[in-house]
């Protein structure tokens, strides 16, 4: 039966020696779905994008990619597969265009639509006035968009992206998401991998992965619910004694550094919101403000860290 997902797994492990890199990942990704994994240094993204791409053998579990099953028909999955490694690589002494035609060449397109292809993904890429540059004179966030077009030459249906806006500028991030958005209309399906919270936001669906496993998953909208009236914003001074007598309340559960202020988690609001003040005041502080906000996704993750998290490091 045909599937809905173009990308699936089930169970998937990777280790290396004694440590579980991607332990019993289980994801899906719907065509025109960008899904985003989320998670620190050494959570197992990396890894898990390797899994995907082919680059490394699962020790256990199955991935079926637009309907090819691996390892057996991995060699057929290839076609479809579009991957931007973490620390991909262009050829710095070709230009742009060279780029291109080297990556057409390898997927053996043929020349006459190859030129086509090329000057298309240039435009797509906002680098058409840049093909004669050598790929080492350009930006980083160029040289990402390049990276980008360089793995959809062969047209795939999925897109494995690792880390791409990692060392980017906020304005290159900005449009090279507005490049992704136009590949989903498309149909495509992507899964991409960020350290960055802030941009798990973009994503139709986030996996929380820590230690390799997936801790949750779901609507960033949903993911923030579950947090509703449970977090409140401190500015005060000074910060650090301002935390301490924080985290002391008995209903404060976490108090993070967020930005400038304090975000604590609270199990109610009420008690800290009243107490808190009076015992800053006591302890001579000044309180600037303490009032609730919306919960971002950080602090979603910080509390799954806290919960589902525990016994897995
Ligand atoms: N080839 C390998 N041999 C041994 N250990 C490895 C190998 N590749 C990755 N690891 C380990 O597996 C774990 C997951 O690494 P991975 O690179 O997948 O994490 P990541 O989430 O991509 O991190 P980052 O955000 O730093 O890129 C780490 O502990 C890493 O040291
Ligand atoms: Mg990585």
């Amino acid at each position: 039966m045909e599937s809905e997902f173009l990308l699936e797994t089930h169970d998937l492990v990777k280790t290396f020696g004694a440590l579980r890199a991607v332990d019993g990942l289980n994801l899906q990704v719907r065509p025109g779905e960008m899904v985003g994994l989320v998670g620190p240094d050494g959570a197992g993204k990396t890894t898990a994008m390797r899994l995907l791409c082919g680059a490394l053998h699962a020790t256990s579990g199955s991935i079926r990619l637009a309907g090819y099953e691996y390892p057996g028909q991995i060699e057929q999955a290839r076609g479809e597969i579009g991957y931007l490694a973490q620390r991909f690589s262009l050829y710095g002494d070709l230009t742009v265009k060279e780029n291109l035609d080297f990556f057409g060449e390898i997927f053996e397109i043929p020349e006459k639509e190859r030129q086509q292809r090329s000057a298309d993904l240039l435009r797509f890429a906002g680098l058409s006035e840049f093909a004669e540059r050598p790929a080492a004179a350009l930006s980083g966030g160029m040289q990402k968009k390049l990276g980008l077009a360089c793995a959809l030459v062969h047209q795939p249906k999925v897109l494995l992206l690792d880390e791409p806006t990692g060392g980017v500028d906020p304005v290159a991030r900005q449009e090279f998401w507005q490049l992704l958005i136009g590949l989903l209309r498309g149909g495509s399906a992507v899964l991409v991998s960020t350290p960055y919270m802030d941009e798990a936001m973009r994503f139709n669906r986030v996996i929380f992965m820590n230690h390799g496993k997936a801790l949750t998953q779901g609507i960033p909208r949903n993911l923030m619910a579950r947090l509703a009236d449970r977090i409140l914003e401190l500015d005060a001074e000074p910060q650090m004694e301002a935390k301490a007598i924080a985290a002391s309340d008995p209903e404060v559960e976490d108090v993070h550094t967020f930005g400038n202020y304090l975000h604590l988690r609270v199990s109610t609001a009420e008690g800290p919101t009243t107490r808190i003040p009076a015992r800053l005041a006591e302890a001579g502080l000044k309180l600037n403000h303490l009032y609730p906000v919306p919960p971002t996704l950080e602090d979603v993750f910080i509390h799954l860290l806290e919960t589902e998290g525990a016994g897995y490091g």
